[in-house]
């Protein structure tokens, strides 16, 4: 099914907060060893380490020519100012960031931070030419009241109101339910592809049927080797965004075989 449409998957591995500099050193160091060209001929593959590990993780990458994308888990909106413990936007930047995590359920239910915020924080990445992975995602509560839809298109329609067609298309959505995350109990492959599905035609009302086909959405919650193939089989879940079997070189690894040997058999 996954040849049918022609998005390079993206999986993407969240530390959260683990790894110090010295571990995020040892695993990469590992990953590079693990990974083969032709695990990533046909994906992206990104790391979100703790902002401490970013720089050694950023000269590892680019010493040793890793096929891996740096990505931080988190930024302020500002790019400089009185806002003590935040880092910006241009910070990361200035680091070779490419990537930037917006929104994680664990940053708006933990940290407070709120629909407005994630709105500021999704445009200070694009104008520091870093791609957003907008995260969105319902509670166990709002699923068994059946408003898992209107919760899912209120988050998508806050964040990208105003956004140009193009900055939508080249952007990133992560479905991440919250009572998947870090449960072990993963969404079934039809709830992760229905939701994934609606999030692209809500995406396709906003800013038109070429932004919505040409957007990446990522599934995240409790993906293991094991269930990481099936997932990315479903035609509008383009990749994973991961969690807990991020964090071991081999684990990580073993997901990214799983979506790789998933693209590669449907484009035979
Ligand atoms: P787990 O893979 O540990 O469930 O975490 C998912 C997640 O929150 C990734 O951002």
């Amino acid at each position: 099914m996954a040849a049918a449409v022609s998005r390079r998957p993206l999986v993407s591995g969240n530390w959260k907060m683990h790894h110090d500099h010295i571990e995020a050193l040892h695993t990469v160091r590992d990953l590079g060893l693990r990974i083969k060209p032709g695990d990533v001929s046909s994906l992206d593959v990104t790391v979100h380490p703790p902002f401490t590990d970013l720089r050694t993780v950023q000269s590892l990458i680019d010493g040793e020519r890793l096929p891996l994308g740096l990505g931080a888990q988190h930024c302020y909106y500002e790019d400089r100012g009185a806002f003590t413990g935040e880092v910006s936007p241009q910070m990361l930047a200035r680091l070779g960031v490419a990537y930037v995590l917006v929104g994680h359920s664990e940053r708006r239910q933990i940290f407070d931070m709120t629909d407005e915020a994630v709105a500021l924080t999704l445009r200070a990445v694009l104008r520091h030419e870093m791609t957003p992975i907008l995260c969105v995602g319902e509670t166990e509560e709002l699923r068994d009241a059946g408003a898992t839809s209107s919760h899912l298109e209120a988050q998508v329609r806050t964040a990208l109101t105003g956004l140009a067609k193009e900055q939508v298309g080249a952007m990133v959505l992560a479905y991440e339910p919250i009572w998947a995350i870090g449960t072990g109990r993963a969404a079934t492959v039809d709830d992760a592809q229905d939701a994934c599905a609606f999030i692209r035609s809500v995406v396709a009302e906003m800013a038109g049927e070429p932004a919505a086909r040409a957007l990446r959405i990522q599934y995240g919650g409790s993906v293991k080797g094991a269930n990481a193939g099936e997932l990315v089989d479903a035609p509008d879940v383009d990749g994973l965004l991961v969690g807990g079997a991020s964090l071991d070189a081999a684990g990580f690894v073993d997901i990214i075989r799983a979506v790789s040997d998933c693209y590669r058999s449907s484009a035979a």
